[in-house]
């Protein structure tokens, strides 16, 4: 069993892998039940290194056939200003490691485009979630997945960035200084009307930050992720030993 934060709701695994599994499982669960009561569940996936092995388990045997894949409808947390093909994509990272392994009907992956316009394809993205919540003032995805960078951005909230004051758009095209380019992102009041949202956190470069998100004074333009607060929703933090060890 997870060593837990009763606080907040913060589960601490020995290992990364059992981070992994955890995640798989709150993915499989959610999909159950959403699909249960409204025949179908929504997720937005993280990007980054730390959920391909979730992706991978969600790919096999011993997850694949808990609910239909044809209910799931696949949609991206933030995507990088490259093409799909391109190794930093976070499209063609879940795409090699889950979506092309199971029967998801193409027009329910919802791919943010990263080559080109980058406002264009904020706007082209929000208007898809738009007809997908049809009408909603927010989308209420059923599962957020997010990660966590050591300098506590979340999705492609970065600290300093223009995307971590906007309170109206859903998407939006956010210029990255320090990395020289934009980045496509859900903002924090999208993600924050999810009805879940896991935090998966794995390995000792994320240590330093941590606790600072968690326990440290509020300086959310500093440590973005101190933004995610559900509205109306779920807010699980999955973190292995290894980034946990200052907690
Ligand atoms: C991205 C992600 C980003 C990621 C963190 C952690 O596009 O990079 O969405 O927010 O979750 O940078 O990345 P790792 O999992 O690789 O540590």
């Amino acid at each position: 069993m997870p060593a837990t934060d009763s606080a907040r709701d913060i589960r601490i695994f020995e290992t990364a892998e059992e981070v992994a599994r955890a995640a798989a499982d709150c993915f499989a669960e959610i999909a159950v039940s959403s699909i249960d009561t409204d025949g179908r569940f929504s997720v937005a996936l993280a990007g980054g290194s730390t959920p391909r092995r979730t992706y991978h388990l969600l790919a096999s045997e011993e997850y694949r056939n808990r609910f239909p894949w044809s209910k799931v409808h696949i949609f991206f947390g933030d995507e990088r200003s490259v093409p799909a093909t391109h190794a930093d994509s976070n499209y063609r990272m879940a795409e090699e490691a889950m979506i092309s392994q199971l029967p998801i009907p193409a027009q329910n992956v919802h791919r943010m485009v990263g080559e080109g316009d980058a406002a264009a394809n904020a706007s082209l993205y929000e208007g898809e979630l738009q007809t997908f919540f049809d009408g909603a003032t927010w989308p209420r995805l059923d599962l957020v997945l997010l990660g966590i960078g050591d300098d506590g951005h979340t999705a492609s909230l970065f600290p300093d960035t223009e995307a971590l004051i906007e309170t109206r758009a859903w998407v939006v095209a956010n210029w990255v200084e320090k990395l020289r380019t934009y980045r496509i992102t859900l903002t924090a009041p999208a993600i924050n009307h999810a009805a879940n949202i896991v935090f998966l956190v794995a390995g000792a470069g994320k240590a330093e930050r941590l606790p600072e998100v968690l326990r440290g004074a509020r300086d959310p333009l500093r440590l973005p992720s101190q933004l995610i607060q559900p509205v109306d929703g779920s807010l699980v933090w999955l973190v292995d030993k290894a980034a946990a060890q200052r907690l």
